[in-house]
Formats: C-alpha cells, sequence, structure tokens
C-alpha cells in the first residue's frame, strides 16, 4: 500500500476559557485518528492553534486590565499544558494572532475581491455611545418583543424561542456598558457566497461530508445563500483588512485560514513544502475534525472561500456530537462541567482517552459521559481484562524463566487469529468507529484471557514436569498481549509505552506480518494502570462544583454560550452614591489563614476589622500561601450578608486586586493603616 500525506486538523479552540471534557471529545478523537496514522506508516500532520480574535476576548483583556496579547499569550501556555498531559500530540500548535496568519488572511481575501467575490455597502447596527464601539446583536439585551421576557439577548429569545434583530428589543441596552444603543451607520465587507451555490451543491453532495450532514447541507442550500459579513469595526482584535482602514476581519474569517496557517509555520521549521499540501491539484489528503455546531462555517464558508482564492478543499469534514454527562447537559451547579485542568488533578488522562474511544462512532450523536459506566469499563476492559493478561503471566516469566520467554511459540493459531484481526480493526479506526474498533480488540483480550484460564499456569506451576509446558503458556500470554498493545497504542499510547519497555521491544508499529516473540528476554513487570477509585471522582465532581464560586471562571460550552457568560461579566451597571453609602468597607487584619482542602481555590482566613473578628472565605489560595498572609493588611467588605458555603460561614468578602492566578494582591502593611479604619 502507498504512503498517504494527511494534514489533519481539529477546531481551534477560543483563547478566552480553559479546555473542558466536552472539548476532549474531539481533540482526543482526533489524536487517536492520527496516532492510528502514524503508526500505520503514513505521513501525516496535526495542527491547530488557539483562536484568539474577536470581542470577547478583547472584553476580557480589558477587563483584566491587560492587553489582549498578553491573555492570549497564557491562555495558549494553559491549553497547551492541558493538551500535553491528555497526550493530545500536535505536530504543530499555533496561534490565529500570527504572521503566517495574518498573511494568508490578507493573501484569500485579496484573491476573493479580485476574483469579485467581494462586496461593500453601508448597514446601521447599534452603536454603544459610552464603550464606541459597535455592538453586536449578542451583546444588545432588552426584553422581548413577542412574550416580553426580560434581559433577552438581541438575536433570540431563550424563553419563547423566537428570533428577530435587535431593533426590536424593547428597552435595548448594551451588555457592556449599560448605555442605550443608537442606531449608527458603517460600511461592512461582505463575501458573496451565492456565487458559490453550484460549487457548494456539488462539493456537498460529493463524499466529502457524512450523510446526516450532507441533509442538513442540502436544506441550507434550497434555503439560499446569504452574502457573509466578515467584516467588524475598530475597536476589534483582529486583523485589519488589506484596503480598509479601521475595518477588521471579522473573527471566523481568519479562524479556519489558522488551520493553514499552523500548517505553514511548521513548513517552516521542518522544511515541509505547503504547496503540496494546498495547491488545487494536491494530491495530499485534508480532514477537518469539528463538533457539529461548527458545520455551517466548515461546510459552506471554508471550502467556498478555499475554492474562491484558487486554494484546495478538504477532502473531508468529519463532525462528531457534542458530550453530555450523565444523560444531561454539562452544567456547573451539578458539578459536571469539569475543565480538564480539574480532571488531571485527580485521574489518569488515559482512562478518559479509553472511555471516549470506546463511545466514540463516525456519526453526529452526542456522546454521554457517565460516570459509573466510566469506571466500569476502564476498570473491566483496560485493568482487569488487558493489563491482567501481563500481569498474570508475567510473575512466572520472572521467577522460573529469568525474565525469558520460551522459544517456542506453542499456539502459532491463536496467534494468527490476533494478526488477522487487524485488516478489521484498522478499517474501523480509519473510518472512526472507534467504539467498533474497542469492541474487536476486548474479545480478542477475552480470548487470550479464556486462553490462560483454560491452561491454568497456575497450576502448572505446582506440577512436576510441567516446566516447559508452563514456559510456553506464559510466553503465549504475553505475545498476545502484545498484539493488545500494538491495537491499544492510538487510544493509550502513555500505557502502551510502558508496555513495550516491559516488553523490551521498539515502539510498535501496526501489526501486519509481526511474528512472535521467541527467546527474548523481558523486563520486570510493573502494575501497567490501576483501578479508578470512586472518591477520585466524587471528588472532581465536588472541585468542579466550586468553580460556581470563581469569578475567575470562564469555560463555555460554546460560541454563544461564551459570548452569553462574557456578556454577564462586562455588564457593569452605574450605581449612585448612596449605593455606595451603604457598603461598609473595612481594613481588616488577617490574624488566621487556613487553606481549605476540599477546594482548590480557597483561604480560610481569620480578620480583625477593629470591633470584632470574623471569618471570611476568600479565593486567593492561588496567590498567598496561608502563612504569608498572617498579620497583613487587607480590605474586607464588612456588611456582605453572611453566605453560608460548603466549609463554613463566610461573613464578609475581602478585596484584593489584580488579574488573578498568582497575581491577586492585598494591602501590605502599611503604618498608617489599622484594623477597622472604613474605606472612603
Ligand atoms: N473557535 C471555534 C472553532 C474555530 S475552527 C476554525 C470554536 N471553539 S470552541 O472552543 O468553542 O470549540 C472547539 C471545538 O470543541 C469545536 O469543534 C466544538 O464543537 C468542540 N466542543 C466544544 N464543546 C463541546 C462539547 N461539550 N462536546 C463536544 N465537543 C465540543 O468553536
Ligand atoms: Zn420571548
Amino acid at each position: 500500500m502507498s504512503i498517504r500525506k494527511i494534514l489533519v486538523t481539529s477546531a481551534l479552540p477560543y483563547a478566552n476559557g480553559p479546555i473542558h471534557i466536552g472539548h476532549l471529545v474531539e481533540y482526543i478523537q482526533t489524536d487517536i485518528w492520527v496516532r492510528f496514522q502514524k503508526q500505520r506508516g503514513n505521513v501525516c500532520y496535526y495542527v491547530c492553534a488557539d483562536d484568539t480574535h474577536g470581542t470577547p476576548i478583547m472584553l476580557r483583556a480589558d477587563m483584566e486590565g491587560i492587553t489582549p496579547e498578553a491573555l492570549i499569550a497564557q491562555v495558549s501556555k494553559e491549553h497547551q499544558a492541558d493538551f500535553a498531559e491528555f497526550g493530545v500530540a500536535f505536530d504543530n500548535y499555533h496561534s490565529t494572532h500570527s504572521e503566517e496568519n495574518k498573511m494568508l488572511s490578507s493573501l484569500i481575501y485579496e484573491r476573493l475581491r479580485d476574483a469579485g467575490h467581494i462586496t461593500s455597502r453601508t448597514i446601521t447596527q447599534g452603536y454603544d455611545p459610552v464603550k464606541k464601539m459597535f455592538l453586536s446583536d449578542r451583546f444588545i439585551k432588552g426584553d422581548c418583543p413577542k412574550c416580553g421576557a426580560l434581559e433577552q439577548y438581541g438575536d433570540g429569545c431563550e424563553v419563547c424561542g423566537s428570533t428577530y434583530s435587535p431593533t426590536d428589543l424593547k428597552n435595548a441596552v448594551s451588555a457592556i456598558s449599560g448605555a442605550k444603543p443608537v442606531p449608527k451607520e458603517s460600511v461592512h465587507y461582505f463575501f458573496n457566497l451565492e456565487n458559490f451555490n453550484d460549487m457548494l451543491r456539488d462539493w456537498t453532495t460529493a463524499g466529502h461530508l457524512q450523510p446526516e450532514i450532507a441533509n442538513k447541507l442540502a436544506e441550507w442550500l434550497d434555503g439560499g445563500l446569504k452574502q457573509w459579513d466578515i467584516s467588524r469595526d475598530a475597536p476589534y482584535f483582529g486583523f485589519e483588512i488589506p484596503d480598509a482602514p479601521d475595518k477588521y476581519f471579522y473573527v471566523w474569517l481568519d479562524a479556519p485560514i489558522g488551520y493553514m496557517a499552523s500548517f505553514l509555520n511548521l513548513c517552516n521549521k521542518q522544511g515541509l513544502d505547503f504547496d503540496e499540501f494546498w495547491r488545487t491539484d494536491s494530491d495530499a489528503e485534508l480532514y477537518h475534525f469539528i463538533g457539529k455546531d461548527i458545520i455551517y462555517f466548515h461546510a459552506l464558508f471554508w471550502p467556498a472561500m478555499l475554492d474562491g482564492a484558487a486554494f484546495r478543499t478538504p477532502s473531508a469534514i468529519f463532525a462528531h456530537g457534542f458530550l453530555t454527562v450523565n444523560g444531561e447537559k454539562m452544567s456547573k451547579s451539578r458539578g459536571t462541567f469539569v475543565k480538564a485542568r480539574t480532571y488531571l488533578d485527580h485521574l489518569n488522562p488515559e482512562y478518559l482517552r479509553y472511555y471516549f474511544a470506546a463511545k466514540i462512532s463516525a456519526g453526529v450523536d452526542d456522546i454521554d459521559l457517565n460516570f459509573d459506566d466510566f469506571s466500569q469499563r476502564v476498570n473491566s476492559d483496560i485493568v482487569g481484562k488487558v493489563v491482567n493478561i501481563a500481569s498474570r503471566c508475567s510473575g512466572f516469566i520472572s521467577k522460573r524463566f529469568a525474565n525469558r520467554l520460551s522459544d517456542n511459540c506453542s499456539e502459532p493459531g491463536l496467534f494468527a487469529d490476533f494478526i488477522n484481526a487487524n485488516d478489521t480493526i484498522a478499517e474501523l479506526y480509519e473510518t472512526r468507529e472507534f467504539a467498533k474498533a474497542m469492541r474487536e480488540i476486548m474479545t480478542l483480550a477475552d480470548k487470550a484471557n479464556a486462553y490462560i484460564d483454560d491452561k491454568k499456569p497456575w497450576l502448572l506451576a505446582k506440577e512436576e514436569g510441567k516446566d516447559q509446558e508452563l514456559h510456553d503458556v506464559c510466553s503465549m500470554g504475553l505475545n498476545l498481549f502484545r498484539v493488545l498493545a500494538a491495537y491499544l497504542k492510538p487510544v493509550l499510547p502513555a500505557l502502551v509505552k510502558e508496555a513495550e519497555q516491559f516488553l523490551a521491544i521498539e515502539s510498535q508499529h501496526w501489526v501486519t506480518g509481526l511474528q512472535p516473540l521467541e527467546g527474548h528476554t523481558i523486563n520486570e513487570f510493573k502494575p501497567l494502570m490501576t483501578r479508578v477509585e470512586a472518591d477520585k471522582i466524587a471528588a472532581i465532581i465536588e472541585a468542579s462544583k466550586e468553580n460556581l464560586e470563581k469569578t475567575s471562571d470562564k469555560a463555555k460550552t460554546n460560541p454563544k454560550a461564551e459570548t452569553k457568560a462574557k456578556q454577564f461579566e462586562a455588564i457593569a451597571d452605574t450605581i449612585q452614591i448612596d449605593d455606595f453609602a451603604k457598603l461598609d468597607i473595612r481594613i481588616a487584619k488577617i490574624i488566621k489563614a487556613e487553606s481549605v482542602p476540599e477546594a482548590d481555590k480557597l483561604l480560610k482566613l481569620t480578620v480583625n476589622i477593629g470591633d470584632e473578628t470574623r471569618t471570611v472565605f476568600a479565593g486567593i489560595k492561588s496567590a498567598y500561601k496561608p502563612e504569608d498572609l498572617e498579620g497583613r493588611l487587607t480590605v474586607v467588605l464588612a456588611n456582605l450578608a453572611p453566605r453560608k458555603m460548603k466549609f463554613g460561614l463566610s461573613e464578609g468578602m475581602v478585596l484584593a486586586a489584580g488579574p488573578g492566578g498568582k497575581d491577586i494582591f492585598v494591602l501590605s502593611p502599611d503604618e498608617g493603616a489599622v484594623a477597622g479604619m472604613r474605606v472612603k
């Protein structure tokens, strides 16, 4: 079989929130597929990047008092650390805020413009006179014109489900400043998607899409294609449009170009040929793994943009469903909105890789993570079936045969059965039917265990003259284990690496033509994976619930949710002077500071506020060691209604400044300030 050249992408995660387990469905799925391709000997590059542009990122940076560049640099580090620990092995991870992306975005725009696919015209939009910026639909809120529900967003009502334009909202206000939006004119640039009607009709029915997606697309195409607004007015964090000062590319214009930009960055680093993958007659394959929420962008806009700019179009778009947890949407109050980092704090990432693999199919159905099922699957399949084969056999090989395998493969037929399964398993990996692939592999694991049960090495070990048979059976078991490890390598790279060390073999390729190990010396066995502990899962849920109490938690499930949550954070209603007078803000002396073991962000502070001592829980554990706080002064809101928290009653609120993480600052000791002083 000839070597394929394959370029693979996952959707670029937004740079304004942490990676969560919903995202991981996609990155783990893609990573498994890529690892499989590489194991097969294909040339395969997996590139991704942070999606950094747009209003939410600009506003969040604003709010944190840092530049968008500083914000995206920080988030990029966190995203990459999360991915690395989950074994998601990109060949390159870049940023849409990069030179390569700027250059390619301009190039594509100019080619589209020169081919007559861009038009500009004046539109009227809501404008925030306080913030001095145009407001997209999601940044205007007001009362629903249909049902009167309060606080609905400009693009539709979440209560009655009707859609409308923001000008229809009653009592509309800017979600950013609270000011009343004024209508204002501005020139916008549009991509003439309707020029690609025929091209898209062909492309969407030519086998590049899953059948259910192709059907959806046919509906959209029948509904008629509209011009796509690709410009935004300053202020906007993004790239300025080359021939239009103060106009910026809308984030979704340069985001998919970020795939190319990340690959170009890799090409420049490794001396690869970019054009070989992107020219219209390229023989390389190009695949985009995405969630079903962003199909419109990938299956309509993106192929049209590429076609219009004389680049190749994708070989296929692989869309997947959404993650639910215990049968419901991930929820912060239920503690099922689990950040990648929170999971990593408690559990082995390969448990989740296996569990997702055991659930993923080629379709777009949602995937449910059920925590009971999760423990049970991992414990019974990986620990109980696969690793068990090695632990059952290795003891005898070590104690009785000095870690040397038998010279003789006693069951060549059984070994051949294992090898012969490889075509089926490869086909299932190739077609992203991972759940079926895992089932095939577990059927083989069952067979291996049945073989050992049948031969009963533990009895052979006690009988006279059965040494050879004992040696053969255990060696056979380990040879079967080796084949299973090769099959599981795309899913469990870390476990299989350790298995390879134990077996003293090179990193395994796909098993076609594999011969059994004979007379081969292996290493001492170490437990390769332990069982999932139920209390760890409880701890994850608990820690995820706690996230609710933190204002720094920006994790969102989807762009709409992100924008929405962003809006809540950005609302800055003004207060009157008598509102301010109600606040009893005082200098407080920290008498005692203790960490709250169950809460990763909270410290329990005992503070003196002049006339009394209070207990206050403060989310500043990331910035201070408890012992460093004792004796210091801080500012406390003293007349906040006491709040019952999981760990006790909080009788006030510590006011500290800073962007978060390690940078949160309370007051230093200062000679003039004493506990009890009121802040005016
Ligand atoms: N930035 C855009 C993608 C631009 S691609 C040129 C975006 N970012 S995202 O962070 O919201 O999502 C990244 C990917 O994760 C998307 O493919 C999205 O569908 C997927 N998922 C986000 N939440 C998910 C679940 N809860 N479940 C499964 N996949 C999810 O969209
Ligand atoms: Zn309504």
